[in-house]
């Protein structure tokens, strides 16, 4: 089998990429590097003990994109290139729209024109926005309250459209929880570009030396101890999760699953994880909540659990064990080598 991955470079496509290189598929990589170092594919070329194709290129680019598909003959593509800041998409929504909503459909075009029907799409949780019930079913509405949530409930809608006119489409959309951690090997991980939005990175830049202390937004959402409570999911239970989507793309048709743990935890309580884990305790502040943030997302898993025949395996300690040995060996990330 061979696969294209776009997006290949950044947090989760360089994992998956390694993951689908140790199972016998051929993976070939676009990657604009807006938000990833080249140096990652070198590390999963090492890590899966062989050499990968991989082009510099902006999914954006129709010529640049339908030249990468006369050169391979793909069997299906994962589709991870986006822009994946909820604020930042507040500041400048054209840009998300474009990259993201414009993004697919330049690819959706290319697939067409080369016969490629078989697509692995990056959706998010972020869709369900404040949600009714927890944990969040697939079947929750969807109340997406950024712009980059949009994007990606916007993404899906196409895609359902698409797959509903023509046999011709077997598409995916799989909603990820909150993906931490890093490969076990600390060769690859997560290495946001300037200061992290997100609780993990900024963690282990603290405990790093590289920030100074944690900025804890807000104490008092109705949770167990005000904290705001995520669905933590190790980024290698993820990808394995899209692997075991890719074996079950053979029937047409649109089809939407949650990729969580089922498993709720509190930034506090992340926090402790993580403490037990690097062995000292961190400097902390409670401070106002983030906008645009809400109290509470967990999922129901039990639709991947059902039709992918994948589960979570990792828990919270494995996921702060292995972010902290990857920021450890690589204080700087990538950039460190
Ligand atoms: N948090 C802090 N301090 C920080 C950063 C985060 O207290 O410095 C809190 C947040 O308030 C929230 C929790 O930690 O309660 C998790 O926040 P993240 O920023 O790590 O992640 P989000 O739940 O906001 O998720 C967002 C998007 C997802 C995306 C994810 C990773 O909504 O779609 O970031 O990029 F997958």
């Amino acid at each position: 089998m061979k696969v294209l991955v776009t997006g290949g470079a950044g947090f989760i496509g360089s994992h998956c990429c390694v993951d689908l290189m140790t199972h016998d598929v051929e993976v070939v990589v676009v990657d604009d590097h807006s938000n990833s170092s080249p140096l990652a594919l070198d590390r999963v070329a090492e890590l899966a003990g062989r050499e990968l194709a991989s082009y510099a290129v902006d999914v954006r680019d129709p010529a640049a994109l339908d030249a990468v598909f006369r050169e391979h003959g793909f069997d299906a593509v994962i589709h991870f290139a986006a822009r994946k800041a909820v604020g930042e998409s507040v500041e400048m929504p054209f840009e998300y729209y474009d990259a993201n909503v414009g993004g697919l459909l330049n690819l959706l075009r290319t697939m067409r024109a080369h016969e490629v029907g078989r697509l692995v799409f990056s959706s998010s949780c972020s869709i369900y926005g404040d949600a009714d019930e927890v944990p969040i079913r697939e079947e929750t509405p969807a109340r997406p309250a950024s712009p980059y949530a949009r994007t990606k409930w916007f993404c899906e809608q196409i895609l359902a459209d698409v797959c509903a006119r023509d046999s011709a489409w077997s598409v995916m959309a799989l909603r990820y929880f909150n993906p931490v951690g890093a490969h076990e090997s600390a060769r690859i991980g997560e290495d946001p570009r300037g200061v992290p939005n997100n609780l993990m990175p900024y963690l282990t830049q603290v405990a790093v030396g590289r920030l100074r202390e944690l900025s804890v937004f807000g104490d008092d959402y109705p949770t167990v101890d005000g904290t705001g409570v995520r669905d933590y999911i190790h980024v290698m239970d993820v990808v394995e999760g899209h692997r075991a989507a890719l074996e079950r793309m053979d029937a047409p048709g649109f089809r939407s699953l949650n990729l969580g743990t089922g498993i709720g935890t509190s930034v506090l309580q992340l926090l402790a994880a993580f403490t037990q884990v690097c062995g000292r305790e961190l400097p902390y502040r409670i401070v106002a909540r983030r906008p645009g943030d809400v109290a509470e997302l967990v999922a129901a898993p039990d639709r991947a659990a059902r039709e992918l025949d994948w589960r979570s395996r990792r828990d919270v300690l494995d996921m702060c064990r292995d972010a902290w040995r990857f920021q450890q060996r690589n204080p700087q990330g990538y950039e460190s080598a």
